[in-house]
């Protein structure tokens, strides 16, 4: 295969909404990405993801689209968008947006029609949803057609009166599933991608793209994910979205799935297939779940399990070896802060940090890398449930009740887990807010601002930040992406430690997750490996090393 430009890609993922506000109205913009690109370009990326753009009521931060061509006011016009890739473009960044195909907004122009039994074009659009008539239990009391639980808690249906059914919504209410067996619908996103592809765009970035198909035998099952989730037929459409739109317009796509064997990686992200060039998967994102039932799924946090996230790193990095295109990052917009949740946001946070980074951004394949991770950004500090602002936190706030922990223990479970921890303002500077606005921001600023900011780390050579540069630029002089990959103490819960065999040299990543010291037994012949980077202190790599807590070193041959 030809060599394409996302494999040589360092991706920067851009939360529009928090990351830089130019008009002082609270909100981020593109105007405002647009001030920083000469930053970003300087830290040494090469594309951004930008999450979604669109006009949307927000009920989830513009993953519910009400019209899919317009921009929404929040953000800047569609001109700010031109002048935005433009802008990119100059810089040799590429850019990828967001491209939701599972659902959109209720308040929708489809779903409005489809709700309404009088309008002329009612028939047509009902049918881009996915409906349901009611179940009537004993009493003659009305019921839901399943019991199937949405990702964000709460059943996945809504009664429409008008209709007299239930819609399908396996996310928010106000995010009603669209009917992937409808050729009309798939048509107009078809077309919709197009046009965006038309004004410049380099890439997407597919939001939710195991969901699209459904069991439309509707059994009942809960949370009945095997009803609405990866599914087979999901492929087929995805395959259909890659020959039709992604591969003739030669734009890079990438997924999101969890949970796929080693023949469903092949097919999303296959050198042979058609569906993604690259996926998002989450095997390494949530190893330190436990069974708590106050706070259940992600949201019971435990003990870390360093053997889960090398075992899911190396076991896609196996899979996809010489077949495909693996892609790695940390934490998204979906998930904690990286540093507070793997790594320590207060005692360690610069050698955490540090580490952290060594450990990712030197595995090869195409790593993302989320805003402000590379300053070490931290999970939020809130002390009141009404700072959050995520749809998903106040469903699940009112479940924990209902499984009986206390506002204290709901509140912990927020501030650890939540993704609001990763969607508050950058941190700029030290002014008021981060620098973020001059403006109360939609979402505050953490108060940490003070001391961890993008300004303060430039002026430090032995910031976080310099790090990543360090590494960025290490990773394009070694084609870090193309090595290959073997941990060793693969089965040490407390250290990783991996080779990365690349064209002419080796590089030995040595690392301790623990935040207390911890041994490590090197058993490889290591002649000639000569001390790169360390957080700590320079230190030649032996038999036995003793790691102090977070330390980690790197070895190049
Ligand atoms: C994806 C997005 C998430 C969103 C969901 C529904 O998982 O990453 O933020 O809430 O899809 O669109
Ligand atoms: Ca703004």
């Amino acid at each position: 295969m030809k060599r394409k430009w996302w494999q040589d890609a360092i991706i920067y993922q851009i939360y529009i909404r928090s990351f830089n506000d130019s008009n002082n109205d609270g909100i981020g913009d593109f105007n405002g990405i647009i001030e920083k690109l000469d930053y970003l370009e300087d830290l040494g990326i090469n594309a951004v993801w930008v999450s979604p753009h669109y006009e949307s009521p927000m009920d989830d931060n513009g993953y519910d689209i009400s019209d899919f061509f317009k921009v929404s006011e929040d953000y800047g016009t569609l001109e700010d968008v031109k002048e935005f890739i433009k802008q990119a473009h100059s810089r040799n960044i590429k850019v990828i947006f967001d491209l939701v195909l599972n659902h959109t907004s209720d308040e929708h122009e489809w779903f409005r029609k489809a709700c309404d039994p009088n309008d002329k074009d009612h028939v047509k659009y009902h049918d881009y949803y996915i409906w349901q008539p009611p179940k009537f239990d004993y009493e003659g009391k009305r019921q839901m057609p399943t019991n199937w639980r949405s990702w964000f808690g709460g059943p996945v249906w809504e009664y429409n009166e008008p209709t007299d059914e239930y819609y399908l919504h396996i996310f928010s209410k106000k995010m009603p599933d669209l009917n992937w067996r409808n050729e009309d619908m798939k048509k107009e996103l078809k077309d919709m991608a197009k046009w965006w592809i038309d004004l410049g765009v380099d890439g997407f970035r597919v939001d939710a793209s195991n969901h699209l198909e459904k069991d439309w035998t509707f059994p009942e099952g809960h949370p009945g994910y095997e009803y609405f989730s990866s599914l087979p037929k999901h492929h087929d459409y995805l395959e259909e979205m890659g020959v039709d739109v992604f591969l003739p317009n030669d734009v890079m796509a990438m997924g999101e799935a969890g949970g796929a064997t080693k023949e469903e990686a092949i097919k999303y992200c296959g050198f042979e297939h058609n569906e993604f060039d690259m996926l998002i998967h989450f095997g390494h994102c949530w190893a330190d779940t436990t069974d708590n039932h106050l706070t259940p799924g992600k949201w019971a946090k435990g003990d870390l399990r360093v053997t889960d996230i090398k075992n899911s790193f190396d076991r896609w990095h196996q899979m996809l070896q010489g077949v495909g295109w693996n892609l790695i990052y940390w934490h998204n917009h979906d998930h904690p802060r990286v540093i507070s949740h793997y790594g320590s946001d207060k005692e360690y946070h610069t050698q955490s940090g540090k580490m952290l980074a060594y450990t990712l951004y030197l595995m090869p394949g195409t790593p993302i890398c989320y805003q402000g991770e590379e300053i070490g950004m931290t999970n939020v500090d809130y002390d009141n449930l009404e700072d959050f602002r995520d749809v998903e936190v106040f469903t699940e706030y009112n479940n924990f009740k209902q499984f009986g922990a206390s506002h204290e223990v709901s509140m912990q479970a927020l501030r650890d887990r939540s993704r609001d921890n990763a969607r508050n303002p950058y941190q700029w500077n030290n002014n008021e807010h981060g620098g973020f606005s001059t403006t109360t921001p939609w979402m505050n600023s953490n108060k940490n601002y003070k001391d961890i900011n993008l300004e303060q780390q430039m002026n430090d050579s032995d910031s976080i930040l310099n790090t990543y540069k360090t590494l960025f630029k290490l990773r394009k002089v070694l084609n870090i992406s193309d090595g290959k990959m073997t941990f060793l103490e693969k089965d040490s819960n407390d250290s990783y430690i991996f080779l990365n065999k690349l064209e002419d040299t080796e590089l030995l990543v040595v690392a301790n997750f623990r935040d207390y010291d911890i041994d490590v037994t090197i058993d490889i012949d290591f002649t000639g490996f000569k001390p790169l980077l360390h957080n700590y202190e320079k230190r030649n790599v032996s038999n036995r090393m003793s790691l102090k807590p977070f330390e980690a070193i790197v070895y190049k041959k």
